[in-house]
């Protein structure tokens, strides 16, 4: 059984004083749901006063982004070394903000990857469609040549240890949230190219989030999908009690 993880990407948001009291209200309720693993993704510069709040609760802390490097003159650059010595356990990579805005291309994604994982950390790597791309009918095409350039060339060892989040981009922020049956149209397909490059046992191990406006009065009919076993949440991660609502519906 997949364990459902709910993720909260926090973005370019908040300030400390937001971040500490966001973060202290996700953990004062994270024993209400021992059901699901939940991660909060703060900004870097916050990710310190946030490990201190979630300390001794169950959340995990996540970062936002990384670089593949390791250390040396990457001006501005976080490496996942440093990331794990404020207290990360996770890092979503690839999200399709950075792709569109900040060029990160699947071989980028890729390294980044393959940098977080061994250094321990667990990737939270993502995936999705523009909404032109859904319209031509390009959705299977466009995940496939994600799939290929940001996942298939780890070993079978590491990618069990990958999450996929399939984000389609039309759905970012929008309000306008995927169907149940178009998430978990998208999710099984992704569960046979697993399979298909790996094996079976890896594709029904590794878990696969939705993204893309889960708030708690959606995430039920979303998590209820066979193949969705958890959300990466943007806009409703900004509130413990909408975040906590997702987790209560996993
Ligand atoms: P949203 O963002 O929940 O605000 O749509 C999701 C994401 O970008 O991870």
């Amino acid at each position: 059984m997949r364990r459902p993880l709910i993720a909260g990407n926090w973005k370019m948001n908040l300030d400390r004083a937001g971040s500490v009291a966001l973060a202290a209200g996700v953990a004062a309720r994270a024993a209400e749901f021992p059901k699901a693993d939940l991660v909060v993704c703060p900004p870097d510069v916050y990710l310190a006063a946030v490990a201190e709040k979630v300390a001794g609760s169950k959340v995990g802390l996540g970062a936002q982004n990384m670089y593949f490097e390791g250390s040396g003159a990457f001006t501005g650059e976080t490496s996942a070394a440093m990331l794990l010595d404020v207290g990360c356990k996770y890092v979503i990579l690839g999200h399709s903000e950075r792709r569109a805005l900040l060029g990160e291309t699947d071989a980028i994604v890729l390294k980044k990857t393959q940098a977080a994982l061994s250094a321990g950390l667990v990737p939270i790597v993502c995936v999705g469609e523009t909404l032109a791309e859904r319209e031509a009918g390009r959705t299977h095409a466009v995940i496939e040549e994600q799939f290929k350039g940001s996942l298939a060339s780890l070993s079978e060892a590491d990618i069990a240890k990958v999450v996929v989040a399939y984000e389609p981009v039309w759905a970012i922020g929008t309000g306008k949230v995927a169907t149940p049956e178009q998430a978990e149209e998208v999710h099984l397909d992704l569960r046979g190219m697993l399979s298909s490059r790996y094996n079976a046992a890896v594709s029904e191990t590794i878990r696969l989030l939705y993204g893309g406006s889960v708030k708690a009065s959606n995430a039920a009919e979303l998590l209820k999908q066979p193949n969705i076993d958890g959300a990466l949440v943007g806009g409703a991660s900004l509130k413990a009690d909408e975040f906590l609502g997702i987790a209560a519906a996993a």
